[in-house]
């Protein structure tokens, strides 16, 4: 390692003396350095605050059928400078107003022996930088192939990472917690098994990845605005603690087709001193398109209910028979089958949620396994596994939307793919026609197992496209999205606000499958949540599950994700009998905001805790979320975010001191207490634990006799 350090202390120091573009952010915190070494390879340093985050690091392409690659040779041709700086109302988000503040630097590169150009753009946020290729229209390289991208992040030292697996397939996996140099012993234990995975190295992790320098900085590294190319993932030379992108092949093991003009997604590098800084970064949306949704009004955010969790913990089944081992779309006759009896999505059971939904105030429910096709939709590489049309016998299709319409309640549609990418495009028109005409404005989509076209990989250029029709698609009929098992999002959200959530991580469902690190959810907020909402799923309040699963997690763990884990779209995954057992912690899931004004990130370590205040859009409540990692802790929260002179009333949500996520999950309390911009309050935690608060005006009646919180 000291050798190695050593070497990089040179390489800073003779960038120091070569002719070195330099661009600043805006309040001059963050720095960048470009310069060609004498070989003609271009490099880039990053320092936040004079100190190094990124030190010099290389960039560029190894090209397919290429003897020249784009790795070196360059001469700068032009260079621009600009600085941007606007304000932009978010149709949904954690706050109402984003600044999108950068100083530009635009290099342009001329290959001295092939005379192709290759401009970088670096764009200098005060918390961070975001870069990328482009490719202008130019005569020598019209089409070309991707072998691999090559832009590196050289790291300062041997950082702790909160990082999963780099995979081609899946980010289904628990983070684990490990210095740089510690990945390659842990990668075995780290790769757990999903429906399709494609693990590639021992090194290899995934973004968005968060690291914690030993001199307590936290880096981010992702990317945003992914389209039209694979999804990229860091491999880590673990002995000079170097990441080097590394992209999504497809099926013939290439990586990226361009067309000139073209232009690869922005690579981020967040970083701060506080870990917060890292939440309250816009950097990923703001490197995103506005909106092309010209009239966004159709778009708004959901609560939800569903039958779901049953079949998740196997107390119900997606499919309506066990008479037939194989379906035949169209052939199979339905009718001559006996239902098994366990089948989830019947009118009946339906009508329940739906009641339960209009009861309780929810937005909307949502529906599996009501399409035809679930008896054997998985693991079978089957083609045309569904029509996302014909409901099953014992679904009362028109009924049901009838149904819900009088409710007030809005259903969700379901379009699980099973990844037969193809089937899904071929039927996508008349699928959202089917909502449109049933008045289904949202629908969660997922791509389970592995892809079709088999050898392809979920994350490479061709389904990132895929997904992306889909998005597009859906607007035009304007149906909101929220796709499963897609690739991880990048801020998309900006551009395309009808994609309104994502999971592409390790949702509440794995709780089912054997559980998930009770630490889970302090770590999701700066990894899979940087590039958009996450489809959580929270809400569970008995834990111990159908199946013999135990979900490890407090329940006031679970009332806080509503706050920690933004998404416009929020589930109680839960039974409605579950609810009903504990009707006064149940308030808290029933009250609790959508959408944000403001967002504040109280208290801040990936791992271990996170507190998070958002302030409602339009009402003026306030809500605090905190969720804990594996030890007990009394963590404090300042009201000082409150209007002074204004008295508050406090609704706590808290862990009992005897409360843990295993052996005593249910025990918390509720408490009121009168609280103003000067009051403290100290809260424990339980290990997998945590508190929820709402805060809200309240007149003198209701504030007599109640403690107030100095
Ligand atoms: C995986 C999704 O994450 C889950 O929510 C869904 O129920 C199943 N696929 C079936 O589509
Ligand atoms: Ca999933």
């Amino acid at each position: 390692m000291k050798s190695i350090r050593l070497s990089f202390l040179l390489f800073f120091l003779f960038l120091g003396n070569i002719q070195a573009q330099v661009l600043t952010s805006p309040g001059q915190t963050l720095q960048m350095k470009f310069a060609l070494t004498e070989a003609g390879e271009p490099l880039y340093l990053v320092n936040l605050n004079n100190q190094p985050v990124v030190l010099p690091s290389k960039l560029g392409f190894d090209l397919k059928n290429d003897d020249i690659d784009l790795l070196d040779g360059f001469q700068i041709t032009k260079t621009e400078n600009s600085t941007f700086d606007e304000t932009w109302t978010p149709v949904w988000g954690e706050e109402s107003q984003i600044r999108n503040h950068y100083n530009e630097l635009m290099v342009e590169l001329t290959q001295t022996k092939t005379g192709r150009k290759m401009v970088i753009r670096f764009r200098a946020f005060d918390e961070g930088l975001g870069f990328r290729y482009e490719f202008p229209l130019q005569e020598d390289m019209g089409y070309f192939v991707v072998k691999e991208e090559k832009t590196q992040f050289a790291m300062t030292g041997d950082h702790v990472a909160f990082w999963i697996p780099g995979d081609y397939d899946t980010q289904e996996y628990d983070f684990t917690e490990s210095k740089l140099s510690e990945i390659r012993g842990l990668m075995k234990t780290a790769i757990t098994p999903n429906a399709s995975q494609t693990p590639f190295s021992d090194t290899g992790v995934q973004t968005s990845l968060i690291m914690k320098s030993a001199d307590g900085l936290y880096i981010n590294l992702h990317e945003a605005a992914l389209i039209d190319y694979p999804a990229m993932h860091l491999e880590l030379d673990d002995e000079q603690m170097i990441f080097t992108s590394h992209l999504t092949p497809d099926a013939i093991g290439d990586k990226g087709y361009l067309y000139t003009p073209a232009q690869t997604p922005w690579r981020t590098i967040i970083a701060g001193k506080k870990a917060g800084n890292i939440l309250a970064s816009r950097i990923t949306y703001n490197l995103n398109e506005p909106s092309k949704i010209e009239d966004p009004s159709w778009i708004k955010p959901m609560k939800y209910v569903g039958v779901w969790w049953e079949m998740i913990t196997g107390k119900s089944s997606w499919s309506y028979t066990n008479d037939y081992k194989a379906i035949k779309l169209g052939e199979t006759d339905y009718s001559k089958a006996s239902p098994n009896g366990t089948h989830g999505a019947t009118t009946e059971n339906v009508k329940k949620y739906i009641d339960f939904a209009a009861k309780h105030g929810f937005d909307g429910v949502l529906v599996e396994g009501w399409n035809v096709g679930w008896e054997d939709w998985f693991g079978n590489s089957k083609d045309y596994v569904f029509d996302f049309l014909t409901p099953y016998p014992d679904f009362d299709l028109k009924g049901i939307s009838a149904y819900a319409k009088e409710k007030g309640v809005q259903m969700i549609m379901h379009h699980e793919t099973s990844s037969s990418v193809r089937n899904y495009e071929r039927h996508m028109d008349e699928a959202y026609q089917l909502m449109k005409d049933y008045g289904y404005p949202a629908v969660k989509s997922g791509y389970v197992g592995d892809m079709l076209p088999r050898g392809e990989y979920h994350y490479s250029q061709w389904l990132v496209n895929h997904y992306q029709y889909a998005i597009e698609k859906a607007a035009e009929y304007q149906i909101m999205v929220n796709a499963h098992e897609a690739v991880r999002p990048t801020g998309v959200g900006r551009t395309w606000p009808n994609l309104i959530a994502n999971e592409s991580a390790r949702g509440t469902e794995y709780q089912a499958f054997g559980g998930s690190k009770a630490n889970h959810v302090t770590i999701l907020p700066f990894t899979r949540q940087i590039g958009g909402p996450m489809d959580y799923t929270p809400g569970v309040f008995e834990m111990d599950v159908f199946n013999g699963s135990h979900v490890n997690s407090t329940l006031a763990n679970q009332l806080a994700l509503y706050v920690t884990m933004y998404s416009p779209l929020q589930m109680a995954a839960d039974f409605p009998e579950n609810y009903d057992r504990f009707p006064d912690a149940f308030q808290f899931i029933k009250d609790v905001a959508l959408d944000w004004e403001k967002s504040l990130y109280l208290e801040a370590e990936p791992g271990y805790f996170l507190t998070i205040a958002r302030k409602a859009k339009g009402t003026g409540e306030w809500f605090v979320g905190n969720v804990n990692g594996m030890d007990r802790r009394t963590g404090e929260v300042k009201f000082d975010f409150l209007e002074s002179g204004k008295t508050y009333i406090a609704e706590i949500y808290g862990d009992k001191t005897d409360a843990h996520f295993k052996t005593n999950p249910q025990a918390y309390e509720i408490r009121k207490v009168a609280v103003d911009s000067n009051s403290v309050l100290k809260q424990f935690s339980a290990p997998g634990g945590g508190y929820a608060i709402r805060i809200r005006a309240a007149g003198k009646e209701e504030l007599k006799g109640l403690k107030k919180l100095k």
